[in-house]
Parts: C-alpha cells; sequence; structure tokens
C-alpha cells in the first residue's frame, strides 16, 4: 500500500532496528531493561546515532543527552518538524515503548533524505532523553529541557544517591550547559510521536491506527511513614504503631480513589519499601510512591486533596511525610495534526480511531513549545511496561507509514 506521495518507509529496515534495540539491554525477563543514562540506554543512542550516518543523516546530542537526526542538508533557519520519542525503557519493560516511535522516525528521515524542496518545515528526528525516570527519578527530563522546564538539575539524584552529573556526561550532556538545550520560542513548528497504544482499546476494536485527542496527566506522591520499631513477639497489638500496616491501608485507599470513588482515571502504588524489612520486627516505617492519572486537570487536582485526607486520617501516633510532584499536566493534541494523522490513514485505507492516552508521553511536554500530535499502533492484549509488550509487524509498517504520509503532508508548503 502507498501513500498518497507513493513513498513507504523500508520495513525491513524498520523492523531490522527494532529487532537490534530490543537485544540492546535485553534483561533475564525477555523484556528491555534500559534505564536513562545508563550503560545499555547510551548504547541504543548509540546504535541509532551510526544507523543515522549509514543513511547519510547527520547526529548531534544536546546538553540534556537528547539525540537528534537532521538531514545533511537541512536548513538551519527553518521551523522544525520534529519527529521522534525515546529510547529508555522501564525496568524489565518492553521493546516497542518509545523505541519503535525513534525508529519509525529515523525511517521518515531517511525516506525524506531526497525529498526535493521546498519544504514548510525542517524534519528532525528525536529520541527524548530519561522519558521513564527509571532511574534518574525525572521523567520526562530530556523533553522538559527542550522547553527549559527542569526543575533542580543539580539535586537529581538515584536512588543511590550518585548524582546526575557524570552519567549525562558519559551520555553527552552537560549539566552545566543544561539551558542551551532549551530551544527558542517560534523555533518548533510542531511535534509528531508515533508510539505503540500501551492498552488493549485498538486491539479489541480491530482498528490499527489510533489517533490521541488527549495525553493523560500524572501526580506522583512520595510518601514516608513513621512508626515505632518494635519486637514482633513481645509487643502487644494495643502497643503497636505499625508502618506497614498504616501502609496497607493507604495502599488501599489510593486504589479506591479511582475503582470505588472514581475521582480519577487510575491510581496506582508502585514503590513500597518497609524498614528494616525483618520478619521478626514491627515495622517502623514506610516509603512508598502513588501515582494518579486523568484527563481531566481539575479531576487530578480533587484526587490530590483526596491523597491527602487519606493520610491524614491514618493513626495520629504516625509521622507522615509527603512529597507530591505535579510531573506532567493532561494535554489535548493539535487537531491540525490529528487530521493530517486521520487522512494519512485513509491514503493507505487503514481505519483509525480518535482515543485518549493514559500513559504519558514526551509530547505532553513539547506541548509548552508548539502544537504536538500523538499516534497509537495496537499493543497485543493491552501489555506494556512488561516483558510481553507485543505489537505485529504488519501493525508497525502500517503506523511508520501512517506517520511518513503525516510527515510529508505538513512539509507541503501551503
Ligand atoms: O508511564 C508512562 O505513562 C510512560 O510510559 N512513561
Ligand atoms: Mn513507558
Ligand atoms: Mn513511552
Amino acid at each position: 500500500m502507498l501513500t498518497r506521495t507513493g513513498r513507504v518507509v523500508d520495513q525491513r529496515r524498520l523492523l531490522g532496528h527494532l529487532d537490534r534495540l530490543g537485544r540492546i539491554g535485553a534483561d533475564d525477563r525477555g523484556g528491555v531493561t534500559r534505564p536513562g543514562f545508563g550503560a545499555a540506554d547510551r548504547d541504543a543512542h548509540r546504535y541509532v546515532a551510526e544507523q543515522a550516518r549509514a543513511l547519510g543523516l547527520v547526529s548531534t546530542v544536546d546538553a540534556a543527552g537528547n539525540l537528534f537526526v537532521r538531514r545533511r542538508h537541512a536548513e538551519p533557519d527553518r521551523q522544525v518538524l520534529l519527529i521522534g520519542s525515546h529510547l529508555d525503557s522501564v525496568t524489565y519493560g518492553g521493546r516497542y515503548d518509545g523505541t519503535y516511535g525513534v525508529v519509525a522516525a529515523l525511517e521518515v528521515l531517511a525516506t525524506l533524505a531526497d525529498r526535493p524542496e521546498p519544504l514548510a518545515y525542517e524534519p528532525v528526528a528525536v529520541a527524548f532523553a530519561n522519558e521513564e525516570g527509571t532511574r534518574f527519578p525525572s521523567p520526562f527530563f530530556g523533553s522538559k529541557a527542550m522547553v527549559g522546564a527542569v526543575d533542580q538539575p543539580e539535586s537529581i539524584v538515584d536512588r543511590d544517591g550518585c548524582p546526575l552529573r557524570d552519567p549525562l556526561r558519559a551520555a553527552g550532556g552537560d549539566l552545566d550547559a543544561l539551558p542551551s538545550a532549551a530551544w527558542p520560542a517560534g523555533r518548533l513548528a510542531g511535534f509528531l510521536e508515533l508510539h505503540v497504544e500501551q492498552g488493549p482499546v485498538l486491539e479489541n476494536a480491530g482498528v490499527p491506527v489510533g489517533v490521541v485527542d488527549v495525553v493523560t496527566g500524572r501526580t506522583v506522591f512520595d510518601i514516608v511513614l513513621r512508626g515505632r520499631q518494635n519486637h514482633a513477639g513481645t509487643t502487644p497489638m494495643a502497643d503497636r504503631c505499625d508502618a506497614l500496616v498504616a501502609a496497607a491501608r493507604v495502599v488501599l485507599a489510593i486504589e479506591d480513589l479511582a475503582r470505588q470513588r472514581r475521582l480519577c482515571s487510575v491510581a496506582t502504588v508502585g514503590i513500597l519499601a518497609a524498614d528494616p524489612n525483618v520478619t521478626n520486627v514491627v515495622p517502623g516505617a514506610v516509603a512508598l510512591t502513588a501515582e494518579i492519572r486523568d484527563g481531566s486537570a481539575g479531576r487530578l487536582a480533587e484526587a490530590e486533596r483526596a491523597v491527602s485526607q487519606i493520610l491524614a486520617g491514618l493513626d495520629p501516633r504516625l509521622r507522615v511525610s509527603l512529597d507530591v510532584t505535579r510531573l506532567s499536566a493532561p494535554v489535548a493534541t493539535a487537531e491540525r495534526f490529528r487530521s493530517a494523522t486521520a487522512a494519512a490513514a485513509a491514503d493507505l485505507q487503514l481505519p483509525v480511531m480518535t482515543l485518549p492516552s493514559g500513559a504519558g508521553h514526551d509530547a505532553q511536554i513539547v506541548a509548552a513549545a508548539g502544537p504536538v500530535g500523538v499516534m497509537f499502533v495496537p499493543s497485543h492484549d493491552g501489555i506494556s511496561h512488561a516483558p510481553q509488550e507485543f505489537t505485529a509487524p504488519a501493525d508497525l509498517v502500517n503506523g511508520a507509514n501512517v506517520l511518513l504520509g503525516t510527515v510529508m503532508s505538513l512539509l507541503d508548503p501551503p
């Protein structure tokens, strides 16, 4: 099937890139563990840069560790149409989350490399750094740097207290020069992100292409509950101030925010660490990280208040600390990009549907600098952030060709 312009991506090369990248950071559960700024993540960025050069393209890395790929004769003063996603992953993640959007963007650049002028915009591909925040808990680090929104970069440390500075330098970045990663106003014409859906909607509907209307907002809560560590055998139940029992109440109450009270779309406690985490000791402290998501800023705010009320209702002897990070706001995609994607899918006789994104994406951060579009292909069984993440090759190729058709239509001068 051909796009309106008769151009399609090189599917063998596209699938080959995904296969090769799926082996960079391959873990012992059959998934991919490629935390941002780690050795495997650097290897993945290096692979994409090498492939870009082999395709006659030019790659650069900015102070935030973002990898950009441009055409050799890119017009330096032309507004940029940016396309891409991220290469880093969660722990025991899948081989398509982010990576697929980067290799599809590379393929689009390769297909456009010899596209004759005039072009309305300069197409540039990007692999944003540390989208997941797996090791360094500053998700969307690269895209936030691009819009000048990284808070206190000096304070970013991993769970072992290792500062970001040296791993960022090893990835080609420079913490001291981070402000140079911010793009000047007006430079960005827009950003398109192709991504696996990471949910069941497209597959259940039997639709091969999804156009996202809203990308969910996300608020993260870092909670520490401090009770009283004591002997598990001699401490009477009435005298206990058990931090883990309190944490269990918090976990269930946070789940209820979404499941029963429907204050937000989803609510999850993903990290829980008991201290001292020993069988015969009443836990003295528990650290847990929770997150809530919704497509409405108002509902997120209400659910956030409900989390504070949950904590206020705990045993008054507990000492409770709460740190709230409003990680990302809900973002609507640009109508122009949604319709260009729908038209490109129609050119390929591919059914398309509009849906919200329950996953966060760099696009919602880049939206601070210009219009964005997000498009999906199906995830088998809706699984993602797990080794079982899978998208059929035909869907991967279709998505890349719809991205190509979308970009080519946007590059046509008005
Ligand atoms: O967590 C997310 O929504 C995204 O995959 N980073
Ligand atoms: Mn992800
Ligand atoms: Mn992703």
